[in-house]
């Protein structure tokens, strides 16, 4: 069995940063309820702050509870930077394609903090009654099938049920699809990836992706937009959310890296896998809020 001292080693050899994350979850998640002794729990607080942003300050506090540490806010402290920041020097904080995560990190991230976020934000009371009304206007009328993907905890695929869509919800993490089938018994709910949608080319009348590109490198955007294309009707609709920046950036989100974009690149991006621009909607920083904007578009024809 690995132990601290293994990973520690791996983090100072400059392993690749998913495989050093992927390592230390995977350790964490077997010897949490393990520490005893003070030592090898400082050990393990001292390698929090270089992790990267794969679980969010919360789960730092459960894990530092659940080691018995009696000032979980310390290992948030530590995380923040206060107590000496180790980032790997392949993890450049200023690079926009630095920090990249894969999908098994997306899904591991998500189901530690699955429960929270559904607390959060898992129901459309939650959602800003503007996003709402955009998500409505422009999906409420599709005839057909409509995949709300990356659905999370599902209450916009409901949403779009009480419209009167025939939505189904898709999501990598198998917590949120069994809270979105407990919570909406009557809704339909799917496991699965929209890196790969199993259904057939030019069959799905519309897209929600609600925040759920967010988390995708930039290299990989393309490839995504393309299979949303594949499996669009013609003059289908997609409609996403995403944050909004000058330019294309990696920033903590607290489940994991994500990115944000100018909402003309991403636009453009839109264009290029051979979707028109409709609407967009920007708002800025709001409180805790960071700029957010949701664009809808249309396949073009051909
Ligand atoms: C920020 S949450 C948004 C969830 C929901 N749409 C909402 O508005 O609350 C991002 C969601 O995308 C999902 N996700 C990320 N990558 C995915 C993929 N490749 N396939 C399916 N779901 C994915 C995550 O599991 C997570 O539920």
């Amino acid at each position: 069995m690995e132990t601290t001292k293994d990973l520690a080693a791996s983090a100072g050899d400059g392993v690749a940063a998913e495989q050093w994350a992927a390592k230390f979850d995977s350790a964490c998640a077997r010897i949490a309820g393990r520490f005893r002794r003070v030592e090898p729990r400082r050990q393990a607080r001292a390698y929090l702050p270089s992790l990267p942003s794969n679980v969010d300050t919360l789960a730092y506090r459960q894990l530092a509870e659940q080691a018995g540490d009696p000032t979980p806010h310390r290992t948030t402290a530590a995380r923040r930077g206060d107590v000496g920041r180790r980032r790997p020097a392949h993890c450049a904080e200023t690079s926009p394609y630095s920090r990249v995560v894969n999908m098994d990190q997306v899904r591991t991230a998500y189901t530690t903090a699955a429960e929270l976020y559904i607390e959060l934000f898992g129901t459309s009371k939650q959602v800003h009654a503007d996003d709402l009304a955009f998500i409505g206007r422009h999906l409420a009328s599709r005839p057909g099938t409509v995949l709300d993907l990356g659905c999370g905890p599902g209450h916009l695929t409901d949403y779009l049920r009480s419209l009167g869509v025939n939505a189904t919800g898709i999501d990598l993490v198998p917590e949120f699809i069994a809270h979105a089938q407990a919570a909406h018994p009557s809704g339909s709910y799917q496991l699965g990836s929209f890196e790969d949608l199993a259904v057939a080319h030019h069959s799905i009348a519309g897209i929600l992706a609600w925040g759920s590109l967010i988390h995708l490198p930039p290299k990989d955007l393309d490839g995504v937009l393309a299979e949303f294309r594949r499996a669009m009707a013609p003059a289908g609709t997609l409609v996403l959310g995403l944050f909004v920046g000058d330019e294309v950036a990696a920033f903590d989100h607290k489940v994991v890296t994500a990115y944000r974009w100018p909402v003309d690149e991403f636009s453009e991006r839109l264009t290029r896998a051979g979707f028109t621009e409709v609407e967009r909607l920007q708002r800025p920083s709001e409180g805790a809020q960071r700029p957010h904007a949701a664009i809808a578009a249309v396949a073009a024809e051909g």
